[in-house]
C-alpha cells in the first residue's frame, strides 16, 4: 500500500531503531507518544494521591468506553481488569455450573483458558471436551455439532484467533451453533481485538475477554471482560469489595443487622471491580486506541494483510518449511506460524533471538515459531527474519 505512513509510524517506536520486533502477539510495543502520556498519568496520580484520583478515574472510565467501542458493546457491559486470563477466570469462577454439566474448548488454547478450565473442572467434576481445530471450517463446525449433540455442555470457551497457528475461527457460526444447543459462549479475544473488526453483537457471544497490551500496544496489565447485559446475573463474583456491591457500602447501615444480608452485587459488569485500583494505568488505553484509529483501522489491516500474506508465500516456497497458518486473510490475521525441518521450535526461536536479535515466539504443537506482523512491521523486518531463517536452515538443507 503506497500511502501507508509506515516510516512515520515507526519513528514513534524507540526500539524499532535497533530491534526486529515480531512478537506483538505476546506484547505490543508502546509508542513514544502514548508512553509520554502514560508516564504523565502515572506521575500525576502518584504525586497527587487522593487529590489526583478523580482525573485518574476519569481516564479509567474512558478506557472502559474505548474497549466497549472497539467490540461494539456498551460500557456497562465491560468490567476492567488486568488481562485476558482474569476474564476467563471471572466467568468460570462466577458461573454456577450445574451438576454433571461439561465444558468445551479447543485443542489450541492458551493456558489463560486451559488452566481456569481445568480448575473449574476439578472443582465441579465437569468433563472438558476438545474441539480439534482443523484447516476446514465446515468440517470443524460439523465436529462441533456432533460434540454438542452428544454431550451436556454448559459453556464453550473458544479463542477467536488461535495463539498457536494464528487461524481465525468462524466464531459467529460457532456461537450460533452453541446458542442453538443452549450452550453459553466465552470468546477469548486476546489475539483478535484490534487486529480486525470484532463485534460482539454480530458474533453473538455471551462473554468476551481481551487485553490492552497486545495488538492495541497499550499499557501492560490492562484487560477487560465483556458480559452481555442480560447475562450479568449468571455470574456471581467470587470476591466482594467496596465498589462491586449495591447499595454502596454505608457503615452506619451496615452495623445494623439487616443490611448485612441486604446488599447484592451491582447489576452491571462492574460487580467485578472493587477497592483501590491502578486507575492511572488505564488512561493510556484510550491514547493507544486513538493512535491506531488515527492511522486508520482499515489501513492497518490492509498493511498487515499484505505483509503477512507475502511472508506466508515466502515461507511456503522454502524447502523444509511447513506453514501452519491459513493463506487467506479472512481465515488468519497478522500471526504466521511455521515449523522448520530439523529444528525444534524452542531452539529455533532462541537462535533467531541470540544470533540475529529477532524477537518472535515459539509455538508448541507442532513445534515451531510464531511471527507477528503488526501496524509497525516493515518488509525489511520480514526480510531480515527470512535471511536469518535461511542461514539457520543452511546446514539442514545441505544434508544429503
Ligand atoms: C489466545 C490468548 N489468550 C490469552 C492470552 C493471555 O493473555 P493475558 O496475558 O492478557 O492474560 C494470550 C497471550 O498470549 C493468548 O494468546
Amino acid at each position: 500500500m503506497n500511502n501507508y505512513p509506515l516510516q512515520e509510524i515507526r519513528d514513534d517506536y524507540a526500539s524499532l531503531h535497533h530491534l526486529t520486533y515480531l512478537n506483538t502477539g505476546t506484547v505490543g510495543l508502546m509508542s513514544e507518544s502514548v508512553l509520554a502520556r502514560h508516564l504523565e498519568n502515572l506521575a500525576a496520580y502518584e504525586r497527587a494521591g487522593h487529590v489526583g484520583e478523580p482525573d485518574a478515574r476519569a481516564g479509567y472510565e474512558r478506557a472502559r468506553t474505548s474497549f466497549a467501542n472497539l467490540i461494539n458493546a456498551d460500557p456497562d457491559e465491560i468490567a476492567l481488569n488486568r488481562n485476558a486470563s482474569d476474564g476467563v477466570n471471572y466467568v468460570l469462577a462466577g458461573l454456577d455450573l450445574p451438576d454433571g454439566a461439561a465444558l468445551l474448548t479447543t485443542d489450541q488454547e492458551h493456558p489463560a483458558v486451559l488452566l481456569p478450565m481445568t480448575l473449574a473442572s476439578r472443582q465441579t467434576n465437569s468433563d472438558i471436551h476438545m474441539l480439534e481445530i482443523v484447516d476446514d471450517d465446515e468440517a470443524m463446525l460439523a465436529q462441533l455439532r456432533e460434540l454438542l449433540s452428544t454431550n451436556r455442555i454448559h459453556l464453550a470457551v473458544i479463542s477467536h484467533v488461535s495463539c498457536e497457528s494464528g487461524q481465525r475461527l468462524p466464531i459467529a457460526e460457532i456461537c450460533r451453533i452453541c446458542r442453538e444447543h443452549g450452550v453459553l459462549t466465552l470468546v477469548d479475544g486476546a489475539q483478535s481485538v484490534a487486529q480486525f473488526p470484532v463485534d460482539v453483537r454480530e458474533i453473538g457471544c455471551d462473554f468476551m475477554t481481551g487485553n490492552g497490551h497486545k495488538w492495541l500496544c497499550g499499557p501492560k496489565g490492562t484487560g477487560f471482560i465483556y458480559i452481555r447485559r442480560d447475562r450479568t446475573n449468571l455470574l456471581t463474583p467470587p470476591y466482594a469489595g467496596d465498589g462491586s456491591v449495591d447499595p454502596r457500602f454505608d457503615r452506619s447501615k451496615f452495623l445494623k443487622d439487616a443490611i448485612v444480608n441486604e446488599w447484592g452485587f451491582r447489576a452491571d459488569a462492574q460487580r467485578f471491580e472493587f477497592g483501590t485500583r491502578n486507575w492511572h494505568l488505564y488512561g493510556a488505553v484510550e491514547d493507544a486506541v486513538d493512535q491506531l484509529a488515527g492511522i486508520g483501522w482499515t489501513a492497518i489491516q490492509q498493511h498487515v494483510a499484505e505483509i503477512s500474506t507475502e511472508l506466508k508465500s515466502d515461507l511456503a516456497e522454502r524447502p523444509g518449511i511447513s506453514l501452519h497458518t491459513p493463506m487467506s486473510w479472512e481465515r488468519s490475521c497478522g500471526i504466521v506460524s511455521f515449523s522448520a525441518d530439523g529444528w525444534d521450535g524452542v531452539e529455533l526461536s532462541e537462535r533467531l533471538w541470540q544470533d540475529h536479535q529477532i524477537i518472535q515466539r515459539r509455538v508448541q504443537i507442532p513445534s515451531g515459531v510464531r511471527i507477528s506482523c503488526a501496524h509497525y512491521t516493515s518488509r525489511e523486518d520480514i526480510q531480515r527474519f527470512l535471511s536469518a531463517l535461511d542461514e539457520l536452515m543452511q546446514p539442514v538443507r545441505r544434508k544429503p
